[in-house]
């Protein structure tokens, strides 16, 4: 080095900082790939934690069935929309006329082989697939809110409601620290407990509960939840009635009722305002919210899951058209991924012949 040549000669030590900063950009990419990716999980339930719980304490019953809502009965019919829906959302479906639809009512517990009069939640769920092969998949509840805000929520929901293995039933000290760690939840069980027991599906509301955002022709959002709201009268059972009724009532009385004409439902949007819990489906929105009917739902024939379409369908939520999507609530996402699951577990049992001859529609 020349005696005026003020630069400093290269050495390792000098340079280490600069080499451990180019070192730590690959580091952090493959960090943040990996997070998002899931596969770094601190402190988060996955879809699979969730499925596993179901799997192994919730429906330990014969393979082949739902892991949730085992029991059900498939239908079809048409979907009509209110021409006002394309206000709020380009979806084909608020502008194609008369689409088919494919769908489900289930009761809302695991074991596929429930007495419906213990059934006090019902649901239907639906697929409507338009002309250009777009799809829109719900699965609706009869309940009104969930019970909790998070997959967390959910997962310590489950934990505590295991039976404890000296009394068969759900240790209250659990049950207790699960409601004050997770408050909506008390809310939840106030409704339960008093939620009317449906004696037919064609009378039962079945709500979205999650949140979605309906995307107009100009690029307007709005958030919505629908209510399948049901043009038959409600009925209420007795606890007499329910312990006397046939364990299969609710399938009876739907084909029953099916020889007689179509069953309707109509499809009301509840239109969210600023500030509503558009994320938190624990959160009902004020009974102010402006309503509209967006469509109606006209149920024709009803078929056994076994043998029905219905049985290889999973009505996943977050399959929406364009025109719709889904909300940042966190329950959708829990729900897609273990829906998936069961689905995945249902079909492999049927199709290596693990299933019970009941749902594989084998004689
Ligand atoms: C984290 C929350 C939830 C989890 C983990 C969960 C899990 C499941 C699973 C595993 C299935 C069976 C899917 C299949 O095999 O095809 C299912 C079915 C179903 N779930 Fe959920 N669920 C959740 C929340 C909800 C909510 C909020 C609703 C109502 C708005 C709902 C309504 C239904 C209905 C109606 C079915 C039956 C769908 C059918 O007929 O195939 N679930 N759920």
């Amino acid at each position: 080095m020349k005696e005026n040549d003020k630069r400093q000669p290269f050495t390792l030590k000098r340079k280490w900082p600069a080499l451990i900063g180019i070192a730590a950009i690959p580091l952090i990419l493959i960090t943040l790939f990996a997070w998002s990716s899931g596969w770094i999980n601190i402190g988060r339930i996955t879809s699979k934690q969730i499925y596993d719980d179901f799997n192994n304490t919730i429906s330990p019953f014969p393979s082949g069935y739902r892991r949730a809502h085992g029991k059900g009965i498939c239908f079809t019919g048409v979907f009509r929309s209110n021409p006002e829906a394309a206000q709020l959302s380009k979806a084909r479906v608020f502008t194609q006329k008369d689409i088919p639809v494919i769908g489900r009512f289930s009761v809302g517990a695991g074991n596929p082989h429930v007495a419906d009069g213990t059934a006090r939640v019902t649901s239907m769920a639906f697929l409507i697939k338009t002309d250009d092969g777009q799809e829109w998949r719900s699965a609706m509840n009869s309940v009104p809110y969930f019970h909790v805000a998070t997959a967390e929520g959910f997962y310590a929901g489950l934990q505590a409601n295991h039976p404890d293995p000296k009394t068969g039933k759900p240790d209250p000290k659990k049950l207790d620290e699960f409601h004050s760690k997770y408050p909506e939840s008390v809310k939840f069980e106030k409704w339960a407990a008093t939620a009317p027991w449906p004696d037919s599906y064609s009378g039962a509301s079945f709500n979205s509960v999650n949140s979605f955002r309906f995307i107009s022709e100009s690029g307007k959002e709005t958030y919505v939840r629908w209510v399948m709201r049901p043009r038959t009268p409600t009925h209420e059972m007795t606890e007499k009635q329910r312990k006397e009724a046939d364990p299969n009532f609710l399938d009876e009385d739907l084909i029953e009722r099916l020889k007689s004409g179509p069953i309707y439902w109509d499809m009301v949007a509840t239109i969210a305002e600023p500030g509503d819990a558009v994320n938190d489906p624990s959160q009902p929105w004020p009974s102010s919210r402006k309503q509209m009917v967006i469509g109606t739902i006209e149920v024709t024939s009803a078929s056994k899951q076994s043998t029905g379409e219905c049985r290889d369908i999973n009505y996943d939520p977050t399959i929406v058209p364009a025109g719709i999507e889904i909300s940042n609530d966190p329950i959708l996402r829990a729900r897609s991924g273990a829906y998936s699951h069961s689905f995945n577990a249902r079909l492999r049992e049927i199709g290596t012949g693990k299933a019970s001859k009941e749902i594989d529609g084998k004689k």
